[in-house]
C-alpha cells in the first residue's frame, strides 16, 4: 500500500460522494493518512466540503455530470456516503476501470433500492426478514396486506431513507393516506412501495461489519460490538454500544450480517440493521457504509467507523475493538433558518466524559440533525450504557440552537 503527497502528482486521490456529517468524519480520516479528498454534495458548505481538498456541487443523480466530474478531477476511489447517487454511471465508470467504487457499484445499485436489498437477502439469501410485497397503486397496497403482510403494517417509498414516506398501517381505514404520503415523499418519481409486517421487536441494533484484507492478503469480516438506538418517526435520535444481547442473537446477528456483506462483497465498513425478540433476529436493511446510529464509536472504539472505513478501502489493517460503553443522542435544529449559533456548549460540556460534534450545516430545519453528544464510560457500572445514555441526553438538552 502506497499514499503520495496530497496536491502533487503522487497524490491518492479520493472523491466522496455525499459531504453530510458522515462524509465529513470519513474525510478527517481520510486527511489524517494524507490522503487528497474531493467533496462533492447538493448544496454548496457541505461539512465535509468545508474540509476537503477539493469541492463540487451537483446533482449526483445526475449521471452524465458525475462522470464528466470523475473523468475531470480523477479519484483512484469513489466514496459513496449517501443512497441518492446515479448508480448505473457509477457501475459503468467502475466497469471502465476509471475508478474503484466503495465497496462495489453492484452494493451501491442493491441498496439504494429497497427491492434489491430485500430480494437479494431474503429470497436468495434465505435470511428472515418481515413478511413484505410491493405495490404500485392503493389498491395493490391493499390487496398485498391482504394477502398476507396483514396488520399493523408498515408502507416505505422503495426508493427513501431516513424515514422519509413512510408511515404506520393499523387497519384498513389508514390505507389511503399511508398511499398518500409515501407517494408525496419518495426520492424519485415512482409510485412503488414496500408494504412490510411490523416485528415487535423487544430492541434493534445495527452490526457495523468490516470487511478488510488481514496479514495474509485475504478478505476478512470484523465485526464491531453491536449497537443498540432508538429510532422516531423513521430517524435514529439516540444509539449506544455495547448492546447486551442474548450469545445465540448475536451470533445469528453476525451469520446474517456476513452473509449479506460478502454478498455484496469489496472492502470497506457496512451498517447491518437488525430487529432482535430473544435469540430470533431479523434483517431489516443495511448500509454499505458508515451508519448514522454507528456516530457513536467516535468515542467507544479504538478505531471508529470512520477510521475502520478508511483503512478498509485503502487495504490497510483493522482492529474494531470496543474501548469503552458511550451513547450519543442528536441535536436538532428546532429552527428553519440558515446560520443558527448553539448556546449552552458550555454547560453540556461541563458534563463528565462527555464530548459534541457540531457538524456546521449551512442551513438548519426543526428536524434536521445537526449536531451529537457523545458520551463515554460506564459510571462505575460494569458493561452498563445506561450512564453513557443518560449523560449524553442531558448534554444534547443543554445545546440550545438559537436563531440568528
Ligand atoms: N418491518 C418493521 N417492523 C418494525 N419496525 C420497523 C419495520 N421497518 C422499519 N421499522 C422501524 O422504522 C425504522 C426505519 O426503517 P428503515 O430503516 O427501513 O428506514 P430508512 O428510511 O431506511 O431509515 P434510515 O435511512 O434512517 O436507516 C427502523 O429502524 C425501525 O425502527
Ligand atoms: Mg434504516
Amino acid at each position: 500500500m502506497k499514499i503520495g503527497t496530497p496536491l502533487s502528482n503522487t497524490a491518492l486521490r479520493v472523491m466522496l460522494l455525499g459531504s453530510g456529517e458522515l462524509g465529513k468524519e470519513v474525510i478527517i480520516a481520510l486527511q489524517r493518512l494524507g490522503v487528497e479528498v474531493i467533496a462533492v454534495d447538493r448544496y454548496e458548505n457541505a461539512p465535509g466540503q468545508q474540509l476537503a481538498h477539493h469541492a463540487h456541487t451537483m446533482d449526483m443523480t445526475d449521471g452524465p455530470a458525475l462522470r464528466a466530474l470523475v473523468e475531470k478531477t480523477r479519484p483512484q476511489l469513489i466514496v459513496p456516503e449517501i443512497e441518492a447517487i446515479a448508480t448505473d454511471a457509477l457501475a459503468q465508470i467502475e466497469a471502465d476501470g476509471l475508478a474503484r467504487v466503495i465497496p462495489t457499484a453492484r452494493a451501491t445499485q442493491l441498496t439504494m433500492n429497497r427491492e434489491g436489498i430485500r430480494r437479494l437477502a431474503a429470497e436468495q439469501l434465505e435470511i428472515p426478514t418481515s413478511r413484505y410485497a410491493f405495490a404500485e397503486s392503493q389498491n395493490e397496497l391493499q390487496m398485498a396486506i391482504d394477502g398476507g403482510v396483514g396488520y399493523p403494517c408498515i408502507v416505505k417509498p422503495v426508493m427513501s431513507s431516513s424515514g422519509k414516506g413512510q408511515s404506520t398501517i393499523h387497519q384498513p381505514e389508514d390505507v389511503a393516506r399511508a398511499w398518500d404520503h409515501a407517494m408525496s415523499s419518495g426520492r424519485v418519481a415512482q409510485p412503488r412501495v414496500i408494504v412490510e409486517e411490523m416485528i415487535h421487536f423487544d430492541f434493534e441494533i445495527t452490526q457495523l461489519t468490516v470487511r478488510a484484507f488481514n496479514a495474509q492478503g485475504d478478505i476478512q469480516t470484523y465485526f464491531c460490538e453491536p449497537i443498540g438506538h432508538k429510532q422516531q418517526q423513521g430517524d435514529y435520535v439516540e444509539s449506544w454500544q455495547p448492546q447486551a444481547m442474548s450469545d445465540k442473537a448475536l451470533a445469528r446477528s453476525r451469520q446474517i450480517a456476513k452473509d449479506v456483506t460478502d454478498n455484496l462483497g469489496g472492502c470497506g465498513l457496512f451498517g447491518v440493521e437488525l430487529f432482535i425478540k430473544g435469540d430470533q433476529v431479523w434483517f431489516s436493511e443495511v448500509s454499505p457504509r458508515p451508519h448514522d446510529t454507528g456516530l457513536v464509536t467516535l468515542v467507544t472504539q479504538a478505531q471508529n467507523e470512520f477510521e475502520l472505513h478508511v483503512r478498509a478501502i485503502l487495504g490497510l489493517p483493522v482492529d474494531t475493538r470496543l474501548r469503552e460503553p458511550g451513547a450519543s443522542t442528536v441535536i436538532y435544529g428546532n429552527h428553519d433558518q440558515a446560520g443558527i449559533a448553539f448556546e449552552g456548549i458550555d454547560e453540556a460540556l461541563r458534563i463528565p466524559q462527555t464530548e459534541l460534534r457540531l457538524f456546521g450545516k449551512p442551513e438548519a430545519f426543526a428536524r434536521r440533525r445537526m449536531g451529537v453528544a457523545l458520551a463515554y464510560g460506564n459510571g462505575g457500572e460494569h458493561h452498563s450504557t445506561l450512564d453513557a445514555r443518560q449523560r449524553a441526553k442531558l448534554a444534547a438538552n443543554l445545546v440550545r440552537p438559537v436563531p440568528r
